[in-house]
C-alpha cells in the first residue's frame, strides 16, 4: 500500500568550528550536501541544509517514518565526510559530536540531535524548523508553550474554531527518565509547574487534542541526567506545523519578539537570551553568544521541501534583537556570579568539583554553629540552653 505519510527529519551535529565554536563553515555544509544529493530518490525525497553557528542542521523529507535506520545512517554519513574535512583543517572540536566510531542503527543517544514527525500532508502543509547554537532544548519550554496555550501570543486559541479544544503536551522528566502528558487549557497551571523548571522538564512533543495530529517536536534525547550528570546538553533544533488549525505562521514566531532567557552560551554554562536572527547572523562570536536562533519556514508539497523562507531575517525583529543585546550587557555584568551562571547542576564545563577537592582540607568548621538546628532556630533560642 502506498504510504500515504510523508516524514521530515532535522538532524544535526556540531562536527567543528571555524574558530572556536563560532561557525561551521561552508567546507563542512557542502560536504554533507554531497552525501545527501546522492541518496535523493534512494532514501530521502528532498533535502536543505544549514548552520546555526558550529552546528550543521539537515532537514530532509522522506516516506520512511521516524526513527529510521536508513535516514539516520544517511545523516550519520554525512557528518562521517564533514567530519573528516573538520580534521584535516584542524578546525576546534572535530568531531564532537561523533561520539561513537560507529553507527549503529539510530543516531539517538549517539551524539547528533533530532527532532521528526510524521503526517499526512494537509492541501496546504507549511511548517518552520528552528535551529539554534548555545543552548540547550528547555530553550524551547517557553516559546511552546507561548504558541500552543498563551491566548495573548495566539490569537487563533480563542478566534479558530479547531483549536478551542486546545494542545496536548508531552513533558519529559530528564532526571528521573519518565514522561506526562497534559492537556491545556485545563492543566495549563500543572504543565506552567513542570515546564518553568529546566533543570528537570524539557516540552518533547505538542498535540493537537481534536485529532491527536502531531503539532511541534524538539530535539532532547541527549538532554538527560545519568548518575547525576547532564550527558550532551545539546543545541537544539524543532519542527512545527502551522495554519489551518494550528498556530499561524506569525503566531508560532511571536514568542520570540520578546527574548527569553536560556541556559547555555559560553562554555554551556551560563544563562543568557536567545536572539532570533537571519540565517547569515548565526554567528555567535560575543563571549561565544549570546544563544542564536533561526526560523526556516518551508511548504512541504508533496513531500518536496519549498522554501526556505528566512522568517527571522525580517526587520519585523530588529526590536527583539536589540532588547536581547540590552539583556546580554545586563547579565554579562555578573561574570562569574549567579544568576548569570549557572546553578552547579545545570553547568556543561565546570572547575568547581576540583575547586572543592583542592581546598578540601583547607575547610574548618565554623565555631559556635553547632548549636544552630534545622530551621535556623538555635536551642539557646528556644531556651533549651542557658
Ligand atoms: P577549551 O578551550 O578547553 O576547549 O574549553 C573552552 C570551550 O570552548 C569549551 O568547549
Ligand atoms: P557548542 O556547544 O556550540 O559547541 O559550544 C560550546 C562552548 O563551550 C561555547 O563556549
Ligand atoms: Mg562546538
Ligand atoms: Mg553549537
Amino acid at each position: 500500500m502506498e504510504n500515504n505519510k510523508v516524514t521530515i527529519s532535522v538532524i544535526k551535529a556540531d562536527v567543528g568550528g571555524l574558530c572556536g565554536h563560532t561557525l561551521a563553515p561552508d567546507e563542512l555544509l557542502e560536504a554533507c550536501e554531497a552525501v545527501l544529493e546522492e541518496a535523493v530518490d534512494e532514501i530521502i525525497l528532498d533535502y536543505y541544509v544549514t548552520r546555526c553557528g558550529d552546528d550543521i542542521d539537515l532537514i530532509m523529507s522522506h516516506k520512511l517514518g521516524c526513527d529510521n535506520e536508513k535516514v539516520h545512517g544517511l545523516a550519520w554519513k554525512a557528518f562521517e565526510e564533514a567530519t573528516k574535512i573538520a580534521k584535516e583543517l584542524k578546525l576546534y572540536g572535530a568531531g564532537q559530536d561523533l561520539l561513537s566510531d560507529s553507527f549503529s542503527g539510530n543516531v539517538r543517544g549517539m551524539g547528533p540531535g533530532c527532532a521528526e514527525m510524521e503526517f499526512v500532508e494537509r492541501k496546504s502543509e507549511p511548517i518552520v524548523v528552528f535551529c539554534c547554537d548555545k543552548t540547550d532544548p528547555t530553550a524551547f519550554n517557553y516559546p511552546l508553550f507561548k504558541m500552543f496555550a498563551d491566548p495573548f501570543n495566539t490569537a487563533g486559541l480563542v478566534f479558530d474554531p479547531s483549536m478551542i479544544s486546545g494542545f496536548r503536551f508531552e513533558v519529559h522528566d530528564v532526571v528521573g527518565h519518565k514522561k506526562v502528558f497534559l492537556d491545556t487549557p485545563e492543566e495549563m497551571y500543572m504543565l506552567l509547574a513542570l515546564i518553568g523548571d529546566y533543570e528537570k522538564y524539557a516540552i518533547k512533543r505538542v498535540y493537537r487534542r481534536r485529532d491527536n495530529e502531531i503539532a511541534a517536536v524538539v530535539s532532547t534525547e541527549k538532554l538527560n541526567y545519568i548518575a547525576g550528570e547532564y550527558v550532551g546538553k545539546d543545541d537544539p533544533v524543532a519542527i512545527v506545523r502551522a495554519q489551518s488549525g494550528f498556530p499561524a505562521v506569525g503566531e508560532v514566531l511571536e514568542p520570540f519578539a520578546n527574548p527569553h532567557f536560556v541556559p547555555g552560551w559560553m562554555r554551556g554554562s551560563h544563562w543568557g537570551p536567545i536572539m532570533p536572527v537571519g540565517e547569515e547572523d548565526a554567528t555567535p562570536t560575543r563571549f561565544d553568544g549570546p544563544a542564536r536562533v533561526i526560523a526556516l519556514g518551508f511548504q512541504v508539497c508533496d513531500g518536496m521541501l519549498i522554501g526556505p523562507n528566512d522568517l527571522f531575517a525580517d526587520r519585523g525583529f530588529d526590536k527583539a534583537r536589540e532588547k536581547a543585546l540590552e539583556m546580554a550587557d545586563i547579565i554579562r555584568r555578573m561574570g562569574p556570579f549567579q544568576p548569570h551562571r549557572l546553578p552547579a547542576t545545570m553547568m556543561e564545563y565546570t572547575t568547581v568539583p576540583k575547586v572543592l577537592e583542592a581546598l578540601e582540607d583547607r575547610f574548618i568548621p565554623l565555631e559556635g554553629l553547632e548549636l544552630i538546628e534545622e530551621g535556623g532556630i538555635t536551642r539557646k533560642d528556644r531556651g533549651d540552653v542557658e
